[in-house]
């Protein structure tokens, strides 16, 4: 077990496994430290994590050599459908947003390759290895951390990354750090099923009973969601209660065939964005530093874009010396952060039921200049397919 690495990464999801891999495939020594099992990461039925990566994730991903298995089995979509008073509209992307689409492509699966990945480059992941203090930030990093034996132990490293997710600890290792919060007041009860997806391409339906998304991960595997109450209890919701209600809520548009449920969990929507997102020589990425609300499935892109904004950063210092860009790691991070926070924001509320009568009239009115009005449409699609989030970062790690 080495006691020393160029960069020590806590957490082993999409942002620290991306940026691990590109600072491995330079040459430098990255230690990961993370506090779960393997299985957990790739398999545990309780973490509803999206599945939409915007183009430039894509992109990304294939360029630096980690496209294998999502170009196998992951879906090319050029657009999603809006349902709104029983109509179906499509959003049609590559018309919309310059020739951008997504791609679908579940982020535990990501995570799996991903870690096979670097496994098999030789790298270095101590699961269950819990970190328990950081010292010296400010010059010389110390992580202090607890092996899976109970035995404690320490790395020294001349960079720490925070990318433990958002109920992560690194975060408060920032002195003075605040953070910007909303609270939505809607929560999402998901379901994984073995039933076939309701349409060929995702469809987002407004609806007086409340919001519902359908999704997929193949074509045998449907993954839908239901707007409900963020004080919801599931337990009022049977198998045959959740498809009678995903159906109400497509009513004249299409119809979902039940299947059994592989899982079910209740996710309340919030956002919030830390800064800043470095002290020291602590630097934090994905959602350590912020979270969105599910509706956009910016969550994952946004953690891609920090990580790639990191990595060369960190290239910039490892090769010449010079800290310029490290400097403005919040500062750059926030440029996009604040674009995702933004779209992800403005797509909740104009999908879902608002128990305030006042903002659901509004909403009302917005949804119908939605569908009435191209420069809206291109507004949504630019955002939705990532211009503003990873799009910036196509192309810069020639
Ligand atoms: C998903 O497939 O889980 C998913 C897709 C789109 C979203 C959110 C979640 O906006």
């Amino acid at each position: 077990m080495r006691s020393k690495a160029d960069v020590a990464i806590v957490g082993a999801g999409p942002a620290g496994l991306l940026l691990d891999h590109l600072l491995h495939r330079e040459g430098l020594s990255v230690v990961v430290l993370e506090a779960k099992t393997r299985r957990y990461l790739e398999t545990s039925p309780h973490r509803i994590r999206a599945g939409v990566m915007e183009w430039g994730t894509r992109e990304i991903l294939v360029q630096v050599g980690l496209g294998e298995g999502l170009l196998q089995n992951g879906y090319e979509h050029q657009g999603i459908y809006l349902a709104h008073a029983g109509e179906l509209r499509r959003i049609d992307f590559p018309s919309l947003a310059e020739g951008w689409r997504i791609w679908v492509y579940g982020q535990q699966y990501l995570v799996r390759d991903m870690i096979a990945r670097f496994l098999e480059e030789g790298g270095e992941i101590l699961f269950e290895h819990e970190v328990i203090g950081l010292e010296n930030l400010a010059s010389a990093p110390r992580v202090r951390y607890r092996t899976p034996e109970g035995r404690e132990a320490e790395l020294e490293a001349t960079f720490v990354v925070g990318a433990d997710g958002s109920h992560g600890r690194m975060r408060a290792f920032i002195p003075g750090l605040s953070l910007k919060e909303r609270v939505y007041p809607f929560a999402w009860l998901g379901i994984l099923a073995e039933a076939p997806p309701a349409a060929d391409e995702l469809i987002y339906a407004s609806h007086p009973r409340g919001f519902a998304l359908f999704s997929m991960r193949s074509k045998t595997l449907a993954r839908n969601y239901l707007q409900v109450s963020p004080e919801e209890n599931l337990e009022e919701w049977p198998e045959e209660r959740i498809w009678e209600e995903l159906n109400l809520r497509l009513e004249g548009v299409a119809q979902v065939q039940p299947g059994p449920l592989l899982e079910k969990s209740l996710t309340p929507h919030r956002a919030f964005v830390a800064e800043p997102m470095q002290y020291g020589r602590l630097f934090l990425i994905g959602d350590a530093a912020h979270v969105v609300p599910p509706t956009g499935a910016k969550g994952m892109n946004l953690a891609v874009a920090d990580a790639v904004a990191l990595f060369q950063a960190f290239w910039a210092f490892f090769k010449t010396g010079d800290e310029a860009k490290l400097s403005r790691h919040t500062e750059t991070c926030l440029e996009h952060v604040w674009q995702g926070e933004y779209f992800s924001y403005w797509m909740t509320h104009l999908l879902h039921t608002h128990p305030d009568p006042f903002r659901e009239g509004l909403r009302q009115a917005e949804i119908k200049q939605v569908l009435a009005s191209e420069p809206l449409q291109r507004f949504l699609a630019t955002n939705y397919t990532g211009h503003h989030t990873t799009g910036r970062w196509v192309g810069t790690l020639a």
